[in-house]
Parts: C-alpha cells; sequence; structure tokens
C-alpha cells in the first residue's frame, strides 16, 4: 500500500476519502473466513481505524514491525525503527491471533539475480511469518500493491497461491525475476518466536495423522515407536523416511483387491507415499510426479495422466486429516511457478 515514506511518484498518501473507498469495497470483497493486512505510516493510523470502521469492520487490530540490524541504504528506514500494521476481518472472533508486533530484519541486500532493490521492500522473513500466521497452505495470498514482490515471494515459499498486482510497469521486470528465483529467498526463514504457536508444527503433525489414517485405513497398526511427533518442518524432513517405511509396510500387508479406480490399495498406498513426499520432503512439477509414481509401482509405461490425476485428488482428499489439504502437483502445468503465480497485472486495480 502506498503511504508516502519515499518520494516515489506511485508511493503517494491516501487521503481519507480514498480509504474510505479502499474500506467498503475491500468489506464487500474478503470472504469471511479472510483477512487485510497493510502496513502504515504512523500518521494514517487514525484514517484507517476510522475509514475501516465507517466501512463496518469490527476487528480491527493495530501493530508494528521493529526493525533490527536493517541496512540504511538503499532502504530508507533507519536501523531500529518502527513500521505499523493494520489488520482487518469480518470475523469477530479472529482478533486473539494478532500479535501486536513482529521483529524482523530488513534482508535487503542484493540477490544474484537482482540489479537493483525496491527502496520499500519488506523483508521476504517478516512476509513468512505474517503468511503463516494468518492463511493456510493452498490459500490465494494476493498483494495488490506489491512492489518488489516479497509478499509473493514469501507465499511460493509456504505454498500458498499468488495474486500479484502494481500499478507501476516498470517494477513487473523485478517482480517476475524475484518470483522466478524465489527458492533464492529460501534461507529467509519465517521469524520462529513470532509464529502463533497453535499453528507451529501443523505440517510435520498432519504427516503423522496422515500415515496413521493410511494404516487405519488398511487394517494395520503403525509401529508407534516408529511414529516421531515432531514440532517442525526440518524435524519432519528428517522423519519422513522413516514414516514412508511405515505406509511401505502397510502397503506390502495390504489387501491388493483392485478397486474401481483401477489401482490397488497396494498401489494407492504407493502413491500417497509420492503425494507425502511432495508435500513434505520435495515439491515436483507433475513430470516429475508421475515419473516418481511409475518408478514407485514398477510400471514400464507412463501412468494415464487423467486416471493418476483423479486418484492422487481422491487419495489426498482422504488420507488428509481435518483441517490440513494434502497439495498434489498441477497435471495441467510442468512448471511449479506457473502453477501459483497465477496473476500479475499492472494498472489494474485488483481489488474490483
Ligand atoms: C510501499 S510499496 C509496497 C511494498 C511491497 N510490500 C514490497 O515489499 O516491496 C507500494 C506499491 O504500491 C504501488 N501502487 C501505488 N499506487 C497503486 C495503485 N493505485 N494500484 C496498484 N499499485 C499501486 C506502487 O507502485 C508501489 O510499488
Amino acid at each position: 500500500m502506498p503511504y508516502g515514506i519515499t518520494k516515489d511518484s506511485h508511493d503517494t498518501r491516501l487521503s481519507y476519502e480514498q480509504i474510505k473507498v479502499f474500506c467498503s469495497t475491500l468489506r464487500k470483497k474478503l470472504t469471511l473466513d479472510g483477512g487485510f493486512f497493510t502496513f502504515l505510516n504512523f500518521a494514517a493510523l487514525n484514517d484507517w481505524n476510522r475509514g475501516l470502521y465507517s466501512a463496518g469492520f469490527r476487528t480491527i487490530r493495530f501493530g508494528s514491525w521493529i526493525k533490527t540490524n536493517g541496512y540504511v541504504k538503499p532502504c530508507p528506514y533507519p536501523t531500529n525503527a518502527l513500521e505499523h500494521f493494520v489488520f482487518t476481518t469480518r470475523k469477530s472472533n479472529r482478533g486473539e491471533c494478532i500479535l501486536p508486533f513482529y521483529l524482523s530484519g530488513q534482508s535487503q541486500k542484493l540477490k544474484s539475480h537482482e540489479t537493483s532493490i525496491v527502496s520499500y521492500r519488506k523483508p521476504v522473513s517478516l512476509m513468512r511469518t505474517i503468511i503463516l500466521n494468518h492463511t493456510n497452505v493452498g490459500d490465494v495470498v494476493a498483494d495488490g500493491f506489491c512492489g518488489s514482490g516479497s509478499t509473493g515471494v514469501a507465499a511460493l515459499l509456504d505454498d500458498r497461491t499468488v495474486l500479484l498486482n502494481d500499478i507501476d510497469s516498470l517494477k513487473i521486470d523485478g517482480i517476475i525475476n524475484n518470483l522466478k528465483h524465489y527458492q533464492n529467498y529460501s534461507g529467509h526463514k519465517p521469524k520462529e518466536d513470532f509464529l502463533i504457536k497453535e499453528r507451529r508444527g501443523k505440517p510435520a503433525q498432519s504427516m503423522d495423522e496422515v500415515i496413521e489414517r493410511q494404516a487405519h485405513k488398511t487394517g494395520e497398526k503403525t509401529d508407534r515407536r516408529k511414529t516421531v511427533k515432531t514440532e517442525s518442518n526440518a524435524a519432519a524432513k528428517e522423519t519422513a523416511k522413516a514414516q514412508e517405511e511405515v505406509a511401505t509396510n502397510v502397503a506390502k500387508k495390504s489387501n491388493k483387491k483392485r478397486t474401481n479406480r483401477g489401482f490397488t490399495v497396494e498401489q494407492k498406498a504407493k502413491i500417497l507415499e509420492v503425494i507425502v513426499h511432495h508435500n513434505y520432503t520435495e515439491r515436483m512439477d507433475w513430470t516429475s510426479y508421475s515419473a516418481k509414481v511409475q518408478e514407485s509401482l514398477g510400471r514400464k509405461r507412463e501412468v494415464n495422466r487423467t486416471l493418476l490425476a483423479r486418484t492422487s485428488k481422491a487419495i489426498a482428499r482422504s488420507a488428509a486429516p481435518k483441517g490440513v489439504t494434502l497439495q498434489i502437483p498441477d497435471s495441467s502445468s510442468n512448471n511449479i511457478l506457473n502453477q501459483k503465480f497465477l496473476n500479475l497485472t499492472a494498472g489494474k486495480k485488483l481489488l474490483k
């Protein structure tokens, strides 16, 4: 959101009237479980409070981003400065999960693929922390004023779908470049201390549950000593192998009866292993996914694409525990970036 912190022609502070129009459009467009987050200048806090309230929002939370170890240049923000944010949602009970402040470095160093840095760029680590706190895997993260695309990079790293927009067509090449190289930012980790506790470790737990559920379905009991409860993604990766073993054992002993979808229960368990691998260990595009399925099923010929897509969807849906989405690669695209980088427009307002 432009709020007049630089001399950029597109960084003009919004008037109260503009804020009001924005807020009432937001109110109409935001889904019930959606949330809106924007950074703002201290001087604009009051205008946003009034604007959101007059549009009908009743959950309005303010907070601050405390910047540490920043680089004074090329970012205009001084080290250890504060920047503020507002969060709102149409739900009345979402207030409790808003942290009053975030602490973050600025991550302003040029990456090898970059030629310049947008001066008000937000750190990817900050955006990841916020995105993890307020959305789930597969959710849409939209940034109508995306500047350098940090929000997009952060969302891609954490498997969200991205919608971006910026009025300044000159920035588009830089944004695309950042998104193409989003993996270069994987070292910009979310700030663990600022992750809301109940969301922390969710993927790791869900994998345990996935394997447990599958075992339960095929009438087998998993060896609980092998089902390690983990608290972080990194730990999940370490245990992934052990858990895959559990699934394989289950599959080996399971019923070989052919199901009406063309795969045996044993084969389905193997496909589930590949899905789990895709979700927790290594992201795959469709080509590598189907090759991996083919390999794990020990087939010489490629698996029928439509059948595999349909079956994978069904397996992911039925194996996922409540509240968790297991993703499968998009069969219509071979490119993980295209799959998630749905829309980037220059000059058009996204929230119409
Ligand atoms: C403060 S910056 C956003 C910074 C961004 N979060 C980042 O990390 O780089 C504001 C952006 O809004 C864009 N902008 C200003 N007015 C706009 C409008 N009417 N529609 C779309 N984008 C606009 C500017 O070009 C600028 O890139």
